[in-house]
């Protein structure tokens, strides 16, 4: 998408070999055209997949999932973040360990908000190495239900996390696929 790949080039931040910042669009500031464009590029990659729900996580991922579930016109969940408590009965929850982070976390969503038989989207800001996403597919095959896709904004494809959603089999569609980050500056894997 050749309208994001431009806004990471003039406004995203290379902190390191392994991290863009691009707060100034996405992670902290959201430019609302650009997450309509975003949108209507999922909805339109995934429309002919049967998509009942879309899931993301908070908090990076709702501004483009909200935005594909209204092209798709279709109920946008995000799972939440929350510390290890006691278990909860109504909520499918599931770990997720951040190498970026170096720490671990769940994720909840309400057992009624999914149904067997939904085809879910995935929606996520960033790929990395696909934790996040394999959590959110655990959560939705809890249910059930059926991850349709995984529509990932911006994937680190040095990093190996489409590699693993694909041997489980999941479509991936990636809006911008960045190479490489090293020296200080992006380059796009096509
Ligand atoms: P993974 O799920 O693919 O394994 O990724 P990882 O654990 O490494 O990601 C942890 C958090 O860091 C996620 O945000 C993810 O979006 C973010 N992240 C990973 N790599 C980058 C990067 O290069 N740049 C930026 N800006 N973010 C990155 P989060 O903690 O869930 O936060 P948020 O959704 O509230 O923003
Ligand atoms: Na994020
Ligand atoms: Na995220």
């Amino acid at each position: 998408m050749e309208l994001l790949k431009n806004k990471i080039i003039e406004e995203g931040l290379v902190l390191s070999d392994q991290v863009l910042k691009v707060d100034s669009f996405l992670n902290h500031q959201v430019d609302p055209r650009l997450m309509r464009e975003i949108g209507r590029t999922f909805a339109s990659l995934f429309s002919e997949s049967g998509i009942t729900k879309i899931v993301t996580i908070e908090s990076s991922g709702i501004a483009p999932a909200v935005m594909t579930g209204l092209d798709l016109d279709v109920p946008v969940i995000f799972a939440r973040k929350r510390k290890s408590l006691t278990l909860q009965d109504d909520l499918y929850t599931e770990k997720v360990y951040s190498f970026t982070k170096k720490e671990e976390s769940e994720v909840s969503v309400s057992r009624k908000l999914l149904s067997q038989g939904d085809r879910v989207l995935l929606i996520d800001d960033f790929l990395a190495n696909g934790e996040a996403a394999l959590a959110m597919a655990r959560i939705v095959e809890q249910a059930g239900a059926t991850v349709a896709g995984i529509g990932i904004v911006i994937e680190k494809a040095f990093q190996n996390g489409s590699g693993k959603l694909r041997e489980h089999g999941y479509r991936v569609e990636s809006l911008a696929r960045i190479a490489s980050l090293e020296s200080g500056s992006v380059v796009f894997a096509d």
